[in-house]
């Protein structure tokens, strides 16, 4: 599928528009139209219903360790800035940029590719922004920049594969053409560029009164543990879960959704026993990435990639990223749609400590100022677990599964959008657009249509369109061939259409259309409802 299609299809059928458009657009953040707000609702209903509400919290689901609890929490954007501070967000949540002197451009250097080559006697490290064909990118720029033909290519003496700059010595800056620049060394020094937007809170605007929007949604359920704890009955091992929007001020915010600066996440910390960490790791590993085929993901372009030891915080047992193969992404590439981490007893010790040293060794130190006094102070409350029935005290280890919302309905777009043969109104075969997306997910369940706008048609449509609504989001259309009102329904990936024509005002039946196989049969106008709350399912 190239990627174009399913951005114009998206504008034009209202899925998503770029925000602020009318003034030229917010690089970075994007609105959801009516198609892409119930898309994206129900993505996140899926996903509360299936992780919260629906969970089951007296038996232990298949590869469980043990029964467990989930609740649910929803905290605000606007935190006190002391929870970052300690989480270690304010020091280390930051991305390296480089500035193009030239181009006067930013980028992130570890998303700028490129590769060493030599010609005439001169080597370069030539890079580019393309997103996909790299190599055929990069060559086009070395050649126009040692002033050479296509067919002198051979002239170019390429060394080493294609790496990221971050992999280039900065001293070396000097020999590298900067992805919009014609001259060679405009890129400076690497820079921290921290992530998290300010703000001011209250009305006198100094600098104390700074406060961030969240990166992340997953602090607010380490700040209230204690709260939920002392409010409601749960007992280790148990969950919360969160969704809300996140914000990060990305250098380069791209590839459509999938990296904005405004986002929402769907997250879980579950609190368990120590002992029993590594187990609870691999059940929600497994659980997460299930669910994600569940919902109709394909095995092919889906994959879970468990990070190498050395990758891991040395206080993590295991990280995995559930990640999906997108269309804009170079063949055999993959992007992330959630992590899940192994976090030890990191972040509610560092919120009752003070903020630790992640690579300390053997054991997490608080992290010390210059001055020798803690860093940053925890809360200086108790964070710790105690058993009712065992009487052991702890601080629960935490496992995190980390899903973002937008990227999950860009993978879920991704997946749905194919092109097939139909016929159109008068019988012959035509290209057909058709988003499969799972009835669970799709924006619109059911169309109903009069076959045509007299003989009492619209009067039973229109009845069972009223019926239908009771329950689910239907759409009535009675406005032009019938043909045609499919073709828009496949676009919007609507499972079911239901056509009242001739013969229902003769035997009080009408025909049910499958989106995907194109099959129509006939159903009796009051057993409409039910078949389709079957076919739902
Ligand atoms: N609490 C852990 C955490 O936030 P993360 O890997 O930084 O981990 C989790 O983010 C998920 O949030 C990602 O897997 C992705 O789905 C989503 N996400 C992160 N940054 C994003 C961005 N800039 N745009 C869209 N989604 C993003």
């Amino acid at each position: 599928m190239e990627m174009d299609k399913l951005v114009s299809l998206c504008k034009r059928r209202g899925v998503l528009f770029q925000s602020s458009e009318i003034y030229g657009g917010l690089n970075g953040f994007w609105d959801y139209g009516p198609l892409g707000v119930e898309l994206k609702r129900n993505i996140k209903e899926a996903w509360w219903r299936d992780m919260v509400t629906g969970h089951d919290d007296i038996e232990a689901p298949p590869g469980a360790p043990e029964a467990y609890e989930m609740c649910g929490l929803d905290c605000t954007i606007i935190m006190h800035p002391q929870v970052w501070k300690v989480s270690g967000h304010y020091d280390l949540f930051v991305d390296k940029m480089v500035d193009c002197t030239e181009s006067k451009k930013r980028y992130r250097y570890d998303q700028v590719p490129g590769r060493w080559v030599e010609a005439k006697g001169q080597k370069v490290f030539v890079t580019t922004l393309a997103e996909a064909n790299h190599a055929q990118e990069i060559e086009a720029r070395a050649l126009k920049f040692f002033n050479l033909r296509a067919k002198d290519a051979a002239d170019l003496a390429w060394q080493g594969g294609l790496v990221s700059l971050a992999k280039i010595d900065p001293a070396e800056y000097v020999k590298v053409l900067a992805p919009e620049a014609k001259a060679l060394g405009t890129l400076t020094a690497p820079r921290d560029f921290n992530l998290m937007f300010k703000t001011i809170v209250g009305a006198l605007g100094t600098e104390e009164d700074a406060a961030f929007l969240r990166p992340e949604t997953a602090q607010g359920i380490f700040v209230n543990f204690k709260n939920v704890l002392d409010s409601s009955r749960v007992r280790v091992p148990f969950g919360i879960a969160q969704m809300g929007k996140s914000f990060r001020n990305e250098i380069t915010p791209r590839n459509f959704t999938f990296r904005s600066r405004e986002f929402e996440q769907m997250e879980i910390e579950f609190f368990c026993h120590p002992n029993s960490s590594l187990q609870w790791y691999q059940y929600w590993r497994d659980r997460r990435f299930r669910w994600y085929t569940e919902m109709g993901l394909s095995g092919e372009r889906l994959q879970l990639r468990e990070h190498h030891q050395d990758e891991l915080s040395h206080y993590s047992r295991g990280t995995a990223d559930i990640e999906y193969a997108f269309p804009f992404l170079p063949a055999g590439e993959f992007g992330e749609l959630e992590g899940v981490a192994h976090r030890g007893d990191f972040d509610l010790r560092s919120h009752m400590e003070g903020k630790l040293d992640p690579n300390s060794k053997p054991d997490l130190k608080v992290e010390l100022g210059e001055d020798g006094k803690p860093k940053w102070k925890g809360s200086g409350k108790d964070l710790t677990y105690r058993d009712d029935i065992t009487n052991e005290r702890y601080t629960p280890h935490v496992i995190e599964p980390s899903a973002g919302a937008d990227r999950a309905t860009l993978a879920f777009l991704c997946e749905a959008y194919h092109e097939d043969q139909a016929p159109d109104d008068k019988g012959e075969m035509q290209t057909r657009v058709v988003m499969k997306l799972h009835p669970r997910i799709a924006p619109i369940k059911a169309a109903v249509f009069p076959l045509v706008k007299k003989d009492g048609m619209p009067e039973v449509a229109q009845k069972i369109y009223r019926e239908l609504k009771k329950r689910w989001n239907v759409f009535y259309d009675e406005k032009g061939a019938v043909g045609r009102r499919y073709r828009r329904q496949d676009e919007a990936g609507t499972p079911f259409c239901i056509t009242v024509d001739g013969q229902s005002l003769q035997d009080q039946t009408v025909t049910i259309r499958d989106r995907d196989t194109l099959k129509q049969w006939r159903v009796k106008v009051e057993e409409v409802s039910a078949e389709l709350a079957e076919r739902l399912k």
